[in-house]
């Protein structure tokens, strides 16, 4: 496991704890009091206004406030076709605009109901096989494709146990702690006047409660004040795990894969893991501090069973979890305690909206989360290849004269990247002119290697009159508002500011139209976008963001919807960069810094500003892997640290490890010294050459898992728990992973110095050195040597992985090469592996124009089978492809009986074998050269 030093730099003043949120501190001195003897949760399902319909059970949820006084609140819960479940409660007052905002408030009265509209894109449909059975005091539903999963309602106090096969895997409000703070008037405190003589009559409160109001009603912080005109509508609900003892997932935070406990003690957080998407400067390791995205989705895990939350909420969120060891009954010694993983939701608006996810493996509950929020986005190819980025080049001949000299260096690279300053005083489309007059030549010069360009554009509009996007934007009235229904007003890079609204469909529509070829002008095909500082970070705002009470479209408060406005930039940037050109559909890149559950289907993310330093180099494979769980494995963090100035051999380790991320770009900040990797000097820029060789001869394979992860959500790199559930020892490890379905395990070295890594093997299956076929075998820790131009890494016996291996300028020039496919046999002689191909840049493979291959070694029989379906496209590109061959095929693990074999048969024809024999610990191999075979055909290889 990553060990997480701690850390320095970060304002924490700048950001709430959970004592300075108002909800936060609230809810916990909530779950405080629940615990305490004689504490009865206040909230009942009335029995008589339940209705089962149709797959879902709609009633209203009574919460008394004092003697004889009820809250009404509506429940839905939904059994899914898929087998997931969804509570749904919200407010009735709210819901039908019966109450009163303060502050002649123009907002919206109801709890924020859409966060659906954003996140979901499917996998709704209700179930027309679950069963209701009503009995007294309980409802029980059976579901499931199989009625192997039930929920089991009691009505008061109202709780719900998820069953699986009789065995409860989730409790909802078991503890009692769910919470919804229903709407009341402000009962302002008067003084009344006092005449002469009388005596002081009684002032006009409210009867005492034990509750802190002062965060009610309005909520300074850091010299600003949120003037809540809703009052107080935080929600919460604790969601127990029995029997679980890891919780991975709600990212986004610096810290190891499996989440920590944080209500203090030794070794734990203080403070819930906050989601509040924020620009947090120089932040820290080991934290439940919030980062710049959030995804409230939760997996469970414990031997042999995942299953797994998801809270759609998309205002502020804090996630407390304990983990309660039961001790065993003592005569059942040996059997150590059992945990209960305890968690504690609570946001500060809008709906309780969950949805319960029961496996039972890893795999089926990232693929139903995955339906519900959709897979991640099948990138152009282009995007998995490696990123060239620094803040900033400074001018189109600083670009031209990267890219020529990374080609004199025979270093590969896709993209190079320009950061805010190439704009004409930070006015996003436009172009430095004395910088930046040749956007076009410079595009050019990169195309003839099939290079691309990303440029920054940020949702911050400068305020400067003239200028004919903030002239266009206010004259449509397409900002974000503040609480007054005014155009909002702040800081950011360009200074005064305005924030396009796109939560508004008009605002979309625009956007779209800004980016075509003739109105961004200097800007051609293989120019791609990168979306920052959408949180949104506003220099001058509370917590680095935008007022809570600023406005959104129809009026929507920020507060509600602040953890998705990320996203909705990043979709109005993803919609534009569709279709620039009329007929011109391709697949758009966009890299996001915020982020939100369903910001997969959009393209790329990364962990924003890390550190040039060891910690922080450990710290990206957790995250990483950590969004991988989440439904969104196209991430990445800044190749060389994002601040200060790496030593070489923490750059080149850094690169080792870049090249194992799915979003591969090195960036550095404006401070910085130039650190391309040209410039490091040998031995350096030798071992980073060969890094980012490595990355591209395994681009068939790394596209493979993007595809596959695409059509079922699976992580790209996969953890440990996700491969082997039943394997203990592994389930906390997350500074190894397996990429793909590949076999291949990586650990590169992430610490300073290390000339060895210890690397967990989970089984007993043989496991070969990538570079010289070493082998190691038997499920635990071995050493591997590391020396710097080393990366450990490993593949399993039993796959076949295929790779390109003709070193190239960029992965577009990769594009007609054959490929290499290496066979690596498990103990019983037997392999399997899986290759996709596209074109890696248009939608033609929804109409078939790709190859689906399964490669299978068993019996001495080598064989490609397609694994298509066929569509109308298909028979052209299968054509077009037949001319893409195989010109090796490497065995590794090949028997002795091969070693007076010459010759292997291919149908009619035979092609010559080469046998190398064991030796020195390293597992023999033979490899068949220029085979003859087409990637896109049926053959056979007979040994
Ligand atoms: C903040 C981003 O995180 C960083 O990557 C970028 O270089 C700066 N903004 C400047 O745009």
């Amino acid at each position: 496991m990553v060990k997480f030093g701690s850390g320095i730099a970060v304002k924490h003043e700048n950001f709430k704890t959970c004592d300075q949120a108002g909800f936060c501190k609230r809810n916990r001195a909530y779950a405080d009091a629940a615990g305490v003897t004689g504490w009865e949760a206040p909230f009942r399902i009335a029995a008589d206004t339940l209705n089962w319909q149709n797959g879902q059970l709609q009633g209203t949820i009574l919460k008394t406030i004092k003697e004889g006084e009820t809250v009404r609140l509506p429940v839905t819960i939904s059994f899914l076709e898929s087998g997931s479940a969804r509570v749904v409660i919200d407010e009735e007052k709210r819901q039908k605009g019966e109450i009163e905002l303060r502050h002649n408030s123009i907002a919206r009265k109801e709890r924020y109901n859409e966060a659906e509209s954003w996140a979901i894109v499917g996998g709704l449909d209700i179930s027309k096989t679950a069963k209701e059975n009503r009995e007294e005091k309980t409802s029980t539903i059976t579901y499931g494709s199989e009625n192997q999963f039930e929920a089991v309602v009691t009505f008061a106090p109202f709780a719900i146990d998820f069953k699986r096969d009789g065995a409860t895997q989730i409790k909802l409000n078991d503890r009692g702690l769910l919470n919804l703070e229903h709407w009341r008037p402000k009962i302002e405190k008067v003084e009344p006047e006092k005449k002469e003589g009388e005596e002081t009559p009684p002032t006009e409160v409210e009867v005492p409660t034990g509750e802190d109001e002062s965060t009610w009603w309005d909520e300074p912080f850091g010299g600003q004040t949120d003037s809540k005109p809703k009052g107080p509508e935080s929600v919460s609900l604790d969601i127990t795990f029995p029997g679980y003892e890891h919780v991975f997932g709600i990212p986004e935070h610096a810290g190891p894969l499996s989440l920590k406990e944080t209500r203090g003690g030794t070794g734990n957080h203080e403070d819930p893991y906050r989601l509040y998407n924020a620009d947090v400067f120089e932040y820290i390791m080991d934290s439940p501090m919030t980062l710049y995205g959030s995804i409230p989705f939760m997996q469970a895990h414990k031997k042999d069973s995942t299953v797994g939350v998801f809270w759609l909420n998309a205002a502020e969120t804090w996630i407390d979890i304990i983990k309660a060891k039961e001790a065993h009954n003592p005569l059942s010694l040996g059997i150590g305690s059992k945990t209960d993983t305890k968690t504690h939701w609570f946001s500060e608006s809008g709906l309780i909206d969950v949805f319960i996810f029961l496996g039972p493996t890893p795999k089926d509950v990232t693929k139903a989360y995955g339906e519900l929020t959709g897979y991640s986005q099948l990138p152009p190819e282009f995007s998995i290849a490696y990123h060239q980025c620094r803040w900033n080049y400074n001018t189109d001949e600083d670009v031209k004269d990267v890219d020529r000299k990374m080609s004199k260096h025979q270093i590969p690279y896709d993209v190079i990247w320009l950061d805010i300053e190439y704009t004409d005083d930070k006015q996003y489309f436009t172009w430095d002119p004395l910088t930046f007059p040749d956007p076009i030549g410079m595009l050019k010069q990169l195309d003839e290697s099939e290079r691309k360009l990303v440029a920054i554009i940020d949702p911050h509009i400068k305020n400067k009159e003239g200028y004919h996007v903030v002239d266009e934007l206010k004259k449509k009235d397409l900002a974000v508002h503040n609480k007054d229904g005014n155009i909002y007003e702040g800081w950011c890079w360009p200074g005064s500011s305005h924030w396009i609204d796109c939560f508004n469909p008009a605002a979309i529509k625009w956007w779209i139209g800004l980016f075509k070829y003739d109105a961004f002008k200097g800007s051609m095909p293989n120019l791609f976008i990168w979306n920052d500082m959408n949180e949104p970070s506003v220099f001058n705002g509370p917590e680095t963001t935008m007022p809570k009470d600023n406005l959104h479209y129809q009026n929507w408060e920020h507060r509600d919807v602040h953890n998705l406005n990320g996203m909705t930039f990043h979709n109005a940037t993803y919609q534009a960069m569709l279709e620039r050109k009329k007929g011109e559909i391709r697949r758009p890149f966009v890299l996001t810094r915020s982020f939100y559950a369903g910001s997969q289907r959009l393209g790329a993310m990364w962990t924003g500003d890390n550190q040039a330093n060891w910690e922080h180099l450990a710290a990206g494979f957790p995250m990483i892997i950590n969004q991988g769980v989440a439904g969104y494995p196209f991430a990445g963090a800044d190749v060389g640290g994002f601040f200060g100035n790496p030593e070489k051999d923490l750059l080149t380790r850094w690169y080792q490890a870049g090249a194992f991320y799915p979003f591969f770009r090195g960036h550095a900040h404006i401070d910085t010294r130039r650190r391309e990797p040209y410039l490091a000097g040998e031995p350096y820029t030798g071992i980073i050459t060969q890094a980012l060789r490595l990355r591209y001869a395994l681009l068939p394979a790394w596209y493979t898992a993007f595809h596959e992860a695409s059509v079922n959500g699976t992580p790209i790199l996969r953890p440990h728990y996700f491969v082997y559930p039943a394997d203990e020892a592994g389930f906390a490890i997350d500074d190894q992973f397996f990429v793909g379905s590949t076999g291949l395990l990586a650990k590169p070295v992430v610490k300073e110095g290390a000339e060895s890594v210890d690397i967990y093997l989970p089984d007993n299956e043989v496991y070969y050195d990538y570079f010289d076929y070493k082998t190691y075998s038997g499920r635990g820790s071995h050493s591997v040597a590391a020396p710097l131009e080393k990366i450990p890494l490993l593949m399993q016996g039993g796959h076949i992985i295929p790779r390109k291996d003709r070193p190239r300028r960029s992965s577009g020039l990769m594009k007609w090469d054959p490929y290499t496919l290496v066979v690596a046999l498990d103990k019983q002689g037997n392999a399997e592996g899986e290759l996709y191909v596209d074109d890696g840049e248009t939608f033609d493979y929804e109409s078939g124009a790709y190859i689906k291959r399964a490669f299978g070694f068993k019996d001495n029989v080598l064989e490609s089978t397609n694994r298509g379906t066929k569509g109308k496209m298909t028979s052209s590109y299968i054509k077009a492809m037949k001319a893409v061959g195989v010109e090796r095929i490497v065995i590794v693990g090949a028997p002795k009986s091969w070693s007076t074999k010459a010759v292997v048969k291919i149908g009619k024809t035979e092609a010559r074998l080469e046998y190398h024999p064991e030796s020195g610990g390293k597992a023999a191999w033979a490899v068949i050269k220029s085979p003859k075979i087409s990637i896109a055909e049926d053959w056979k290889i007979e040994f």
